[in-house]
């Protein structure tokens, strides 16, 4: 008898001990592990949402270009202009999605008479309120980036914001780092035009209705909360991933994104959990709003799931200061301004540094990356000049 109840006292003790394990986890950003672990003693309710309505209820979605015809005609901009209404006339609400198979990056151009080289655009009529860069972290997925412009430009342009679009696109066949191309998203778009908010965006994420407006708050924002693939609901608290918005001073107070996430997952908590270490907190749109439709695909080659991830992501605390946009190290390639988006294609490097293949660094014959690059390519040409006045 004696035995037999320490042996429940032992179960009892265990069972607390789980607990506990598991109320830490949660409380360290691990919230994904630990709701998946709960969602296994859950009925699960996976089937429900697959069937549910995908478009939101009372207002039908419209086609995304249906309202912007009128401003084709007479478009000139002058100094002069009123500033645009604070709330842009041209939102329709839901916004109907869909994929057809032929289409092309001309067609898209041609329905976008008015976005400027590089992928710019401001409002004919008005003053824009907004100047708002999308940064799209990119490599081999250009069949998503024809979809995304195609929703993205009448999207932006029926909340008549002041906007560029800039395409970061990974050089060589390293594993993708989307963290890192953030960061050089942020500073080559600040580069060239003083910004007053910027949107984190993966390339496969498409918004489905416009009342998610593309401008910052007073904190940083997570405005892809409601995707379809979790059922139109946020997965996890703390989640951060898919479409973010920061302004520049959000960035900087939060160091940037971390650089050392190579492969996929983690990096999106990493910067959730930056956010609330550098004092700030995670707005977000209403569930309503905040609509996505992802683009479905398999992982991509070169962008294996980051074994590494969940010990990172347990020491961001003491990482977040050391490792961010003051580290980011990278070199420009080309800098190409296409008629739908800025494409910058960059040398991110390893994790072994920017060029981990050669014994000893030696300076580019040629600084590639010009005025733009970070420290270290600015260091080499200053040794390559002395060389060459010996
Ligand atoms: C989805 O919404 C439409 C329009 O609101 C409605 O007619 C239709 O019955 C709904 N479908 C389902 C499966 O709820
Ligand atoms: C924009 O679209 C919405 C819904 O489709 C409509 O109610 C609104 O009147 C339109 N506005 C303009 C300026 O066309
Ligand atoms: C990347 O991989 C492709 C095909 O797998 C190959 O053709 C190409 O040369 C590689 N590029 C580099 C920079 O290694
Ligand atoms: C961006 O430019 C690079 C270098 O010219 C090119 O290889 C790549 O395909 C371009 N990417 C996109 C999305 O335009």
């Amino acid at each position: 008898m004696v035995s037999l109840q320490s042996k429940w006292r032992y179960i009892f003790m265990f069972l607390g001990i789980q607990l506990v394990v598991m109320a830490l986890l949660s409380r360290e950003g691990y919230q994904r592990r630990v709701t998946y672990f709960i969602r296994i003693f859950r009925k699960s309710d996976a089937t429900g949402s697959a069937t549910r309505n995908h478009t939101a209820a009372s207002v039908p979605a419209s086609d995304v270009y249906a309202n912007l015809s009128g401003l084709f005609k007479g478009h000139s901009h002058k100094d002069d202009m009123p500033y645009c209404p604070a709330t842009s006339p041209l939102i329709g609400g839901p916004i109907h999605v869909s994929f057809p198979s032929g289409l092309t990056l001309a067609e898209v151009q041609k329905k976008n008479p008015l976005v400027l080289r590089g992928g710019r655009y401001r409002p004919p009529h008005c003053e824009a309120r907004h100047r708002t860069a999308i940064v799209i972290p990119h490599r081999n997925r250009e069949h998503h980036l024809k979809f995304l412009l195609y929703y993205l430009h009448p999207f932006l342009q029926r909340q008549q914001l002041n906007y560029g679009i800039y395409v970061i696109h990974q050089a060589g066949n390293y594993t993708f780092n989307r963290a890192k191309l953030m960061n050089v998203g942020f500073r080559e778009a600040m580069r060239e035009e003083d910004w007053d908010c910027l949107f984190f965006h993966d390339v496969d994420l498409i918004p489905e209705d416009d009342r998610n407006t593309y401008i910052c708050d007073s904190n940083p924002k997570h405005a892809a909360i409601a995707m379809d693939k979790f059922g139109y609901k946020l997965p996890y608290k703390m989640y951060f991933g898919g479409v973010s918005a920061l302004t520049p001073l959000h960035y900087l107070k939060m160091n940037g994104f971390p650089n050392n996430y190579w492969g996929w997952g983690g990096e999106d908590d990493d910067i959730g959990v930056r956010v609330s270490l550098a004092g700030m907190y995670i707005t977000r749109p209403s569930l309503k709003v905040g609509r996505y439709k992802m683009i479905k695909h398999t992982l991509d080659k070169g962008n294996g799931v980051n074994p590494k991830r969940f010990n990172m992501l347990a020491k961001t605390r003491q990482t977040w200061k050391l490792d961010g946009m003051n580290t980011a190290e990278y070199e420009v390639i080309s800098r190409q301004y296409l008629p739908l988006y800025t494409n910058i294609t960059v040398n991110i490097g390893t994790e072994a540094g920017l060029h981990p293949t050669r014994p000893e660094p030696r300076p580019p014959a040629k600084n590639l990356a010009g005025p733009h690059a970070a420290e270290a390519p600015l260091d080499s040409a200053k040794q390559e000049d002395v060389r060459s006045d010996e």
